[in-house]
Protein backbone atom coordinates (compact mmCIF):
# COMPACT_ATOMS: atom_id res chain seq x y z
CA UNK A 1 0.00 0.00 0.00
CA UNK A 2 1.28 3.25 -0.86
CA UNK A 3 1.03 6.90 0.44
CA UNK A 4 -1.36 7.30 -2.30
CA UNK A 5 -3.90 5.07 -1.44
CA UNK A 6 -7.82 5.49 -1.56
CA UNK A 7 -9.05 6.36 1.47
CA UNK A 8 -13.10 6.59 2.51
CA UNK A 9 -13.66 8.02 6.21
CA UNK A 10 -16.55 8.43 7.45
CA UNK A 11 -17.23 10.54 10.69
CA UNK A 12 -19.67 11.29 13.06
CA UNK A 13 -22.93 9.63 11.82
CA UNK A 14 -25.64 9.69 13.02
CA UNK A 15 -29.04 8.87 11.65
CA UNK A 16 -33.07 8.69 12.58
CA UNK A 17 -35.77 7.29 11.13
CA UNK A 18 -38.98 8.81 12.41
CA UNK A 19 -37.60 10.22 15.50
CA UNK A 20 -35.59 6.54 16.20
CA UNK A 21 -32.46 6.24 16.34
CA UNK A 22 -30.82 3.87 14.01
CA UNK A 23 -27.08 5.44 13.82
CA UNK A 24 -25.16 6.83 16.60
CA UNK A 25 -21.87 8.83 16.25
CA UNK A 26 -20.57 6.29 13.98
CA UNK A 27 -17.32 6.41 11.98
CA UNK A 28 -15.23 3.89 10.40
CA UNK A 29 -12.34 4.21 7.59
CA UNK A 30 -11.61 1.67 4.38
CA UNK A 31 -8.15 2.06 3.07
CA UNK A 32 -7.11 1.52 -1.08
CA UNK A 33 -5.86 -2.38 -0.91
CA UNK A 34 -7.69 -3.33 1.86
CA UNK A 35 -11.12 -5.25 2.67
CA UNK A 36 -12.81 -3.86 5.47
CA UNK A 37 -15.58 -6.40 6.79
CA UNK A 38 -18.93 -4.57 8.43
CA UNK A 39 -20.94 -6.88 10.65
CA UNK A 40 -23.77 -6.89 13.09
CA UNK A 41 -27.27 -8.64 13.27
CA UNK A 42 -30.75 -7.66 11.23
CA UNK A 43 -31.44 -4.56 11.71
CA UNK A 44 -28.26 -3.11 13.33
CA UNK A 45 -28.05 -0.23 10.48
CA UNK A 46 -25.63 -1.89 8.17
CA UNK A 47 -27.29 -0.67 5.18
CA UNK A 48 -28.21 2.52 6.22
CA UNK A 49 -24.29 3.17 7.06
CA UNK A 50 -24.10 2.33 3.39
CA UNK A 51 -26.39 4.08 1.75
CA UNK A 52 -24.90 7.26 4.14
CA UNK A 53 -21.38 6.36 2.52
CA UNK A 54 -22.95 6.13 -0.98
CA UNK A 55 -25.19 9.61 -0.94
CA UNK A 56 -27.96 7.65 -1.20
CA UNK A 57 -29.07 8.95 2.36
CA UNK A 58 -28.53 11.78 4.23
CA UNK A 59 -27.20 11.55 7.48
CA UNK A 60 -28.48 13.89 10.24
CA UNK A 61 -24.97 14.76 11.57
CA UNK A 62 -21.49 13.69 10.54
CA UNK A 63 -19.34 13.52 7.38
CA UNK A 64 -18.28 10.89 4.30
CA UNK A 65 -14.91 11.71 2.52
CA UNK A 66 -13.74 10.09 -0.50
CA UNK A 67 -10.27 10.26 -0.74
CA UNK A 68 -10.11 13.70 1.56
CA UNK A 69 -12.82 15.15 -0.76
CA UNK A 70 -16.61 16.10 1.49
CA UNK A 71 -19.48 14.09 0.09
CA UNK A 72 -22.15 16.98 -0.28
CA UNK A 73 -25.73 16.48 0.71
CA UNK A 74 -28.57 16.96 -1.42
CA UNK A 75 -29.56 14.94 -4.19
CA UNK A 76 -26.67 14.94 -6.71
CA UNK A 77 -24.46 13.05 -3.78
CA UNK A 78 -25.10 9.76 -5.17
CA UNK A 79 -23.47 11.07 -8.58
CA UNK A 80 -21.01 13.11 -6.92
CA UNK A 81 -19.80 10.05 -4.85
CA UNK A 82 -19.28 7.71 -8.12
CA UNK A 83 -17.65 10.59 -9.58
CA UNK A 84 -15.49 10.30 -6.90
CA UNK A 85 -14.87 6.64 -7.68
CA UNK A 86 -17.41 5.34 -4.74
CA UNK A 87 -19.49 2.26 -6.45
CA UNK A 88 -21.74 0.43 -4.13
CA UNK A 89 -23.60 -3.19 -4.77
CA UNK A 90 -26.74 -2.52 -2.44
CA UNK A 91 -28.25 -5.61 -0.74
CA UNK A 92 -31.65 -4.53 -2.52
CA UNK A 93 -30.83 -4.40 -5.51
CA UNK A 94 -30.99 -1.63 -7.92
CA UNK A 95 -31.47 -2.97 -11.04
CA UNK A 96 -34.20 -2.18 -13.94
CA UNK A 97 -36.35 -5.62 -14.51
CA UNK A 98 -37.08 -4.97 -18.05
CA UNK A 99 -33.69 -4.08 -19.22
CA UNK A 100 -31.33 -6.22 -20.36
CA UNK A 101 -27.91 -6.92 -18.17
CA UNK A 102 -25.55 -4.59 -21.04
CA UNK A 103 -28.49 -1.79 -21.26
CA UNK A 104 -28.75 -1.94 -16.98
CA UNK A 105 -24.74 -1.26 -16.74
CA UNK A 106 -24.95 1.45 -19.61
CA UNK A 107 -27.91 3.21 -17.33
CA UNK A 108 -25.10 3.37 -14.64
CA UNK A 109 -22.82 5.05 -16.78
CA UNK A 110 -25.07 7.34 -18.02
CA UNK A 111 -25.99 8.33 -14.58
CA UNK A 112 -23.31 10.17 -14.67
CA UNK A 113 -22.73 10.94 -17.92
CA UNK A 114 -20.27 8.41 -19.25
CA UNK A 115 -20.93 6.33 -22.15
CA UNK A 116 -21.17 2.77 -22.12
CA UNK A 117 -17.96 1.68 -22.23
CA UNK A 118 -17.17 0.30 -25.85
CA UNK A 119 -15.56 -3.30 -24.80
CA UNK A 120 -18.25 -4.17 -22.24
CA UNK A 121 -18.52 -6.97 -23.51
CA UNK A 122 -15.27 -7.57 -22.96
CA UNK A 123 -15.33 -6.57 -18.62
CA UNK A 124 -18.32 -9.13 -18.35
CA UNK A 125 -16.32 -12.10 -20.34
CA UNK A 126 -13.39 -11.22 -17.66
CA UNK A 127 -16.44 -11.87 -15.16
CA UNK A 128 -16.84 -15.22 -15.91
CA UNK A 129 -20.72 -14.58 -15.31
CA UNK A 130 -23.55 -16.97 -15.94
CA UNK A 131 -25.59 -15.05 -18.08
CA UNK A 132 -25.05 -13.03 -21.36
CA UNK A 133 -25.31 -9.19 -21.90
CA UNK A 134 -28.70 -9.60 -23.60
CA UNK A 135 -30.11 -11.47 -21.45
CA UNK A 136 -32.78 -9.46 -19.84
CA UNK A 137 -32.93 -9.04 -15.90
CA UNK A 138 -36.34 -10.15 -15.43
CA UNK A 139 -35.23 -13.73 -16.51
CA UNK A 140 -32.31 -14.06 -13.69
CA UNK A 141 -32.78 -15.38 -10.49
CA UNK A 142 -32.12 -13.84 -7.39
CA UNK A 143 -28.07 -15.03 -7.46
CA UNK A 144 -27.40 -13.75 -10.35
CA UNK A 145 -29.03 -10.57 -10.10
CA UNK A 146 -27.34 -10.05 -7.31
CA UNK A 147 -23.85 -11.32 -8.99
CA UNK A 148 -25.05 -8.81 -11.68
CA UNK A 149 -25.32 -5.83 -9.35
CA UNK A 150 -21.79 -6.10 -8.09
CA UNK A 151 -20.42 -6.84 -11.30
CA UNK A 152 -22.27 -3.76 -12.82
CA UNK A 153 -20.22 -1.73 -9.35
CA UNK A 154 -16.74 -3.52 -10.79
CA UNK A 155 -17.41 -2.52 -14.52
CA UNK A 156 -16.61 1.49 -13.71
CA UNK A 157 -13.22 0.25 -11.96
CA UNK A 158 -14.57 2.21 -8.42
CA UNK A 159 -11.26 3.05 -6.01
CA UNK A 160 -14.11 2.67 -3.43
CA UNK A 161 -15.79 -0.08 -3.59
CA UNK A 162 -18.93 -1.11 -0.90
CA UNK A 163 -20.74 -4.23 -0.63
CA UNK A 164 -24.21 -4.65 0.99
CA UNK A 165 -24.19 -8.44 1.81
CA UNK A 166 -23.16 -9.44 -1.77
CA UNK A 167 -23.59 -13.05 -1.28
CA UNK A 168 -27.02 -13.38 0.52
CA UNK A 169 -29.09 -15.05 -2.53
CA UNK A 170 -25.46 -16.67 -3.58
CA UNK A 171 -24.92 -20.92 -3.96
CA UNK A 172 -21.52 -21.61 -2.59
CA UNK A 173 -20.15 -21.76 -6.24
CA UNK A 174 -20.87 -18.36 -6.74
CA UNK A 175 -20.49 -17.18 -3.63
CA UNK A 176 -16.47 -18.34 -4.18
CA UNK A 177 -16.57 -16.44 -7.57
CA UNK A 178 -17.55 -13.16 -5.86
CA UNK A 179 -14.69 -13.86 -3.03
CA UNK A 180 -12.44 -14.04 -5.49
CA UNK A 181 -13.22 -10.95 -7.77
CA UNK A 182 -13.38 -8.91 -4.61
CA UNK A 183 -9.82 -10.38 -4.18
CA UNK A 184 -8.84 -9.13 -7.56
CA UNK A 185 -10.19 -5.73 -6.97
CA UNK A 186 -8.26 -5.49 -3.65
CA UNK A 187 -5.10 -6.93 -5.36
CA UNK A 188 -5.43 -3.74 -7.80
CA UNK A 189 -5.64 -1.44 -4.41
CA UNK A 190 -9.41 -0.71 -4.27
CA UNK A 191 -10.32 0.20 -0.76
CA UNK A 192 -13.62 -2.89 -0.09
CA UNK A 193 -16.11 -1.77 2.79
CA UNK A 194 -17.85 -5.49 2.87
CA UNK A 195 -20.89 -5.87 4.45
CA UNK A 196 -22.23 -9.39 5.80
CA UNK A 197 -23.60 -11.43 8.82
CA UNK A 198 -21.82 -14.36 7.48
CA UNK A 199 -18.86 -14.38 9.97
CA UNK A 200 -16.92 -17.48 8.47
CA UNK A 201 -16.82 -15.30 4.98
CA UNK A 202 -15.79 -11.93 6.72
CA UNK A 203 -12.81 -14.05 8.27
CA UNK A 204 -11.66 -15.32 4.87
CA UNK A 205 -11.95 -12.16 3.11
CA UNK A 206 -11.76 -8.98 5.83
CA UNK A 207 -8.17 -7.30 6.44
CA UNK A 208 -9.85 -5.33 9.46
CA UNK A 209 -13.33 -6.16 11.13
CA UNK A 210 -15.90 -3.38 12.42
CA UNK A 211 -19.10 -4.80 14.64
CA UNK A 212 -22.45 -2.63 14.95
CA UNK A 213 -24.88 -3.12 17.67
CA UNK A 214 -28.19 -1.36 17.44
CA UNK A 215 -26.14 1.62 15.48
CA UNK A 216 -23.40 1.53 17.84
CA UNK A 217 -19.85 0.54 16.51
CA UNK A 218 -18.74 -2.01 19.26
CA UNK A 219 -14.96 -1.97 17.62
CA UNK A 220 -12.89 -2.55 14.76
CA UNK A 221 -9.95 -5.66 14.80
CA UNK A 222 -7.25 -7.30 12.69
CA UNK A 223 -8.08 -9.76 11.05
CA UNK A 224 -5.99 -12.10 13.24
CA UNK A 225 -7.28 -10.12 16.42
CA UNK A 226 -10.73 -11.82 16.41
CA UNK A 227 -12.67 -15.19 16.53
CA UNK A 228 -15.97 -15.60 16.01
CA UNK A 229 -17.59 -16.29 19.59
CA UNK A 230 -16.07 -12.87 20.47
CA UNK A 231 -17.59 -11.16 17.48
CA UNK A 232 -20.88 -12.73 17.89
CA UNK A 233 -20.96 -11.52 21.47
CA UNK A 234 -19.97 -7.65 20.42
CA UNK A 235 -22.55 -8.36 17.73
CA UNK A 236 -25.67 -9.32 20.07
CA UNK A 237 -24.41 -7.55 23.36
CA UNK A 238 -24.26 -11.16 24.94
CA UNK A 239 -22.05 -14.52 26.02
CA UNK A 240 -22.78 -16.66 22.85
CA UNK A 241 -24.06 -19.80 25.28
CA UNK A 242 -27.02 -17.02 26.19
CA UNK A 243 -28.04 -16.46 22.43
CA UNK A 244 -27.14 -20.07 21.56
CA UNK A 245 -28.29 -22.06 24.53
CA UNK A 246 -26.93 -26.22 24.00
CA UNK A 247 -29.65 -28.17 23.34
CA UNK A 248 -30.50 -30.80 25.36
CA UNK A 249 -32.89 -33.75 24.73
CA UNK A 250 -36.22 -34.01 26.67
CA UNK A 251 -36.11 -35.43 29.60
CA UNK A 252 -38.60 -37.15 32.76
CA UNK A 253 -41.04 -37.56 29.49
CA UNK A 254 -41.62 -40.24 27.05
CA UNK A 255 -43.07 -38.12 24.38
CA UNK A 256 -41.13 -36.49 21.99
CA UNK A 257 -43.87 -35.45 19.54
CA UNK A 258 -47.93 -36.17 20.32
CA UNK A 259 -49.72 -34.94 17.47
CA UNK A 260 -53.79 -35.19 18.02
CA UNK A 261 -57.17 -35.07 15.98
CA UNK A 262 -54.93 -33.63 13.27
CA UNK A 263 -57.10 -33.33 10.04
CA UNK A 264 -56.06 -32.52 6.79
CA UNK A 265 -57.27 -33.71 3.37
CA UNK A 266 -55.79 -36.98 2.80
CA UNK A 267 -57.45 -37.81 6.69
CA UNK A 268 -59.94 -37.08 8.73
CA UNK A 269 -59.09 -38.27 12.30
CA UNK A 270 -56.21 -39.24 13.22
CA UNK A 271 -54.21 -39.97 16.55
CA UNK A 272 -50.18 -40.22 16.85
CA UNK A 273 -50.42 -41.43 20.31
CA UNK A 274 -47.16 -42.74 22.49
CA UNK A 275 -46.01 -46.06 23.81
CA UNK A 276 -47.71 -45.26 27.14
CA UNK A 277 -51.16 -44.80 25.70
CA UNK A 278 -50.94 -47.92 23.37
CA UNK A 279 -49.66 -50.05 26.15
CA UNK A 280 -52.90 -48.23 28.63
CA UNK A 281 -55.56 -50.23 25.98
CA UNK A 282 -53.33 -53.26 26.23
CA UNK A 283 -53.68 -53.35 30.09
CA UNK A 284 -57.44 -52.35 29.60
CA UNK A 285 -58.16 -54.82 27.40
CA UNK A 286 -56.32 -57.11 29.60
CA UNK A 287 -58.14 -56.30 32.73
CA UNK A 288 -61.39 -56.63 30.45
CA UNK A 289 -60.68 -60.31 29.47
CA UNK A 290 -60.46 -61.17 32.75
CA UNK A 291 -62.99 -59.57 34.28
CA UNK A 292 -65.68 -60.43 31.60
CA UNK A 293 -64.55 -64.15 30.96
CA UNK A 294 -65.64 -66.32 33.82
CA UNK A 295 -65.66 -63.74 35.99
CA UNK A 296 -61.98 -64.36 36.41
CA UNK A 297 -60.30 -62.34 38.35
CA UNK A 298 -62.54 -63.42 41.58
CA UNK A 299 -61.56 -66.66 40.82
CA UNK A 300 -57.92 -66.54 40.00
CA UNK A 301 -57.54 -64.83 43.81
CA UNK A 302 -60.43 -67.26 45.60
CA UNK A 303 -59.29 -70.17 44.26
CA UNK A 304 -55.70 -71.82 44.55
CA UNK A 305 -54.47 -73.86 42.81
CA UNK A 306 -55.91 -72.66 39.46
CA UNK A 307 -57.21 -75.12 37.09
CA UNK A 308 -56.23 -75.39 33.14
CA UNK A 309 -58.88 -73.23 32.13
CA UNK A 310 -57.20 -70.38 34.53
CA UNK A 311 -54.18 -71.05 34.05
CA UNK A 312 -54.53 -70.35 29.85
CA UNK A 313 -56.55 -67.65 30.35
CA UNK A 314 -53.88 -65.53 32.77
CA UNK A 315 -51.35 -66.52 29.81
CA UNK A 316 -53.47 -65.07 27.09
CA UNK A 317 -53.91 -62.15 29.08
CA UNK A 318 -49.84 -62.01 29.44
CA UNK A 319 -49.65 -62.45 25.75
CA UNK A 320 -52.00 -59.57 25.07
CA UNK A 321 -50.60 -57.61 27.37
CA UNK A 322 -46.26 -58.16 25.82
CA UNK A 323 -48.20 -57.59 22.22
CA UNK A 324 -49.13 -54.02 23.10
CA UNK A 325 -45.82 -53.83 24.84
CA UNK A 326 -44.06 -54.23 21.72
CA UNK A 327 -47.01 -52.20 19.34
CA UNK A 328 -46.34 -49.67 22.06
CA UNK A 329 -42.47 -49.23 21.38
CA UNK A 330 -42.85 -49.67 17.73
CA UNK A 331 -45.47 -46.74 17.68
CA UNK A 332 -42.65 -44.54 19.91
CA UNK A 333 -40.22 -45.50 17.35
CA UNK A 334 -42.38 -44.41 14.20
CA UNK A 335 -42.83 -40.97 15.91
CA UNK A 336 -39.13 -40.82 16.17
CA UNK A 337 -39.06 -41.22 19.62
CA UNK A 338 -35.78 -43.41 21.27
CA UNK A 339 -33.03 -42.65 23.65
CA UNK A 340 -32.16 -38.83 23.28
CA UNK A 341 -29.15 -38.37 21.06
CA UNK A 342 -26.24 -35.88 21.16
CA UNK A 343 -27.13 -32.37 19.07
CA UNK A 344 -24.38 -30.73 17.00
CA UNK A 345 -23.18 -27.37 18.08
CA UNK A 346 -25.17 -24.79 16.35
CA UNK A 347 -22.92 -23.40 12.95
CA UNK A 348 -22.56 -19.67 13.40
CA UNK A 349 -23.10 -18.48 9.92
N1 LIG B 1 -36.23 4.15 5.20
C1 LIG B 1 -36.42 3.75 6.47
N2 LIG B 1 -37.43 4.24 7.19
C2 LIG B 1 -37.62 3.86 8.48
N3 LIG B 1 -36.85 2.98 9.12
C3 LIG B 1 -35.81 2.44 8.44
C4 LIG B 1 -35.54 2.79 7.09
N4 LIG B 1 -34.44 2.11 6.68
C5 LIG B 1 -34.06 1.35 7.73
N5 LIG B 1 -34.87 1.54 8.78
C6 LIG B 1 -34.75 0.92 10.11
O1 LIG B 1 -33.43 1.18 10.55
C7 LIG B 1 -32.92 0.04 11.25
C8 LIG B 1 -31.62 -0.39 10.59
O2 LIG B 1 -31.94 -0.93 9.33
P1 LIG B 1 -30.81 -1.40 8.32
O3 LIG B 1 -29.84 -0.30 8.15
O4 LIG B 1 -31.48 -1.89 7.09
O5 LIG B 1 -30.13 -2.58 9.15
P2 LIG B 1 -29.25 -3.81 8.63
O6 LIG B 1 -28.80 -3.53 7.23
O7 LIG B 1 -28.13 -3.89 9.62
O8 LIG B 1 -30.13 -5.02 8.69
C9 LIG B 1 -34.00 -1.01 11.22
O9 LIG B 1 -34.70 -0.95 12.42
C10 LIG B 1 -34.87 -0.59 10.06
O10 LIG B 1 -36.19 -1.00 10.26
MG1 LIG C 1 -29.00 -4.65 5.48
Amino acid sequence: MTGSAIRLEAKGLSKAFSGIQVLHDVSFEAVGGRILGIVGENGSGKSTLIKIASGVLQPDTGQVLIGDRPLPGGSRSVQHARRLGLMTAYQDTSLVAELSVADNIALSFNAIGQPRPADLDEILARYELPFGPSDTVAALGPGARQLLEVARAMCHRPRVLMLDEPTAALDMRFAAHLEELIRQSRDEGVAIVYVSHRLEEVRRLADRLTVIRDGVIQGTYDSQDWNVDDIVELMVGAPTELEFPARTGPTGSKNRLEVRELTGSIFSRYTIANRRFVQLIGVALVLTLLVTELGALNRIFDTVPLTSEQWGLCLLAAVVFLAFCELGKLVERRAGGGEPQPVPAPEVA
